[in-house]
């Protein structure tokens, strides 16, 4: 059997690995904001629930998720797997109030500062693992991106670059999408 934390495991593709892993009977602990949903998830898992809970966190900020990481080393010190589901798709500018756009906080910073905060309990796991479900930028996002890299070096030319190269904020993405993207 084996400890598992999902982030994001009361709602879509996280629920579906909840659902699987409890089914084999591992041991799941989801995080979630919507606590009704929480408790829907555990009774969908039957007498499977048993091996499963689920803490009501916020992790679009960075007090948020030192308070999700403080709960879930209050239950469990140690665990073999981290998998970030976690996401929010919008193109407005909707900010956290750590002032950070809702997509980045979320989706991408959050799961480095969770994963960071519970290295050390992963360390005590059996060979510690962490997935990311990770997904193609939408085209806006993009847009954004690279209007940042456009600003970003005209600022280091500004201030005379040194290096004489520019600093650049290059979205992800796998090979596969690039090429979808050309061809759009
Ligand atoms: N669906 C697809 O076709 C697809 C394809 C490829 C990749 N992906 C990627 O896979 C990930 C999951 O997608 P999904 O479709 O399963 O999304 P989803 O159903 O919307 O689930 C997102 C999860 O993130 C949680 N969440 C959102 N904001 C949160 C916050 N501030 N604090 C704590 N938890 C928060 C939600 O909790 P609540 O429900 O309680 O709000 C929910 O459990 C995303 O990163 C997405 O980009 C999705």
């Amino acid at each position: 059997m084996k400890s598992i934390l999902i982030a994001g495991g009361n709602s879509g593709i996280g629920r579906h690995v909840a659902a699987e892993l409890v089914s084999q009977g591992h041991r799941v602990v989801i995080l979630g904001r919507d606590q009704r949903k929480g408790e829907q998830t555990l009774a969908s898992f039957g007498d499977a629930a048993e091996h499963a809970s689920f803490h009501a966190v916020d992790l679009s900020t960075h007090d948020g998720v030192r308070h999700a990481a403080e709960r879930v080393l209050k239950d469990s010190d140690s665990f073999d797997t981290l998998v970030h589901t976690t996401g929010v798709m919008t193109s407005e500018d909707l900010r956290t109030t750590d002032g950070l756009h809702q997509v980045f906080a979320v989706t991408y910073l959050s799961r480095y500062h969770l994963t960071q905060l519970l290295m050390p309990a992963l360390r005590r796991g059996h060979h510690g693992r962490v997935l990311m479900m990770t997904a193609h930028i939408p085209p806006t996002i993009k847009a954004a991106s690279r209007d940042s890299q456009i600003s970003d070096h005209s600022t280091s030319l500004r201030r005379g670059n040194q290096s004489n190269s520019p600093i650049t904020i290059t979205p992800h993405t796998s090979p596969a999408s690039s090429q979808r993207s050309e061809q759009e």
